[in-house]
């Protein structure tokens, strides 16, 4: 089976997911190769892929516009192929703000007009290291809502890596 993965990051947590989703994709056998959405040059090709996973950050309340475009244009060889969306954002940390993080996602498939097969809200995490001092008001106020988090070398990660392992476990059995 061959596994496209359709990404975007902005601090790098989605990238490091993705990393982690091909990781197991391979280990299970399979063919993995990834597209990042940001890279403008790269030509995206759906040639011999079976399933799609796709990924990409929520800031300020959306996923990145690029990331968007690419999904509502590729309508027709998403919809030929099972395929798993990963929202990746700070709401989806705690249970309280899932319902957000879902109208995060929902708001981007009215936007596309994609309907994935299967979907995954994710928790991201907080680097402050590559916050100026607007992203660490956003994140500290909003995303956050004052909440106090313990940062190990500026980094606070709340990635359920387990989840996301069986939700791909089970997207590659369809
Ligand atoms: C400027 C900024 C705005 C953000 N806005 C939101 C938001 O509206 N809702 C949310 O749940 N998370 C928000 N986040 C948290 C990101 O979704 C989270 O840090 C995620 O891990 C980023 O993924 P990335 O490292 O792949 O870019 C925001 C983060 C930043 C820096």
């Amino acid at each position: 089976m061959k596994v496209l993965i359709i990404f975007e990051t902005v601090e790098g947590q989605t990238r490091k997911i993705v990393d982690a989703i091909e990781h197991q994709v391979r280990a299970a056998g399979h063919d993995v190769r990834h597209f990042d959405a940001s890279d403008k040059l790269a030509a995206l090709s759906f040639d011999g892929i079976d399933k799609v996973v796709l990924a990409a950050p929520v800031h300020e309340r959306r996923h990145p516009e690029g990331f968007e475009v690419l999904v509502g244009t590729s309508l027709e060889e998403l919809s030929a192929r099972d395929t798993l969306l990963i929202s990746v954002s700070l709401k989806a940390a705690f249970p309280e703000g899932l319902e957000e993080a879902q109208d995060y996602l929902v708001e981007m498939e009215m936007r596309t007009g994609f309907e994935p097969d299967k979907e995954l809200l994710l928790a991201g995490a907080v680097r402050t290291a590559s916050y100026g001092y607007f992203e660490s008001q956003i994140v500290q106020n909003v995303a956050l809502k004052g909440r106090k988090i313990e940062l190990v070398d500026g980094v606070c990660e709340f990635t359920d890596w387990d989840a996301l392992s069986r939700k791909v476990d089970a997207f590659l059995d369809l």
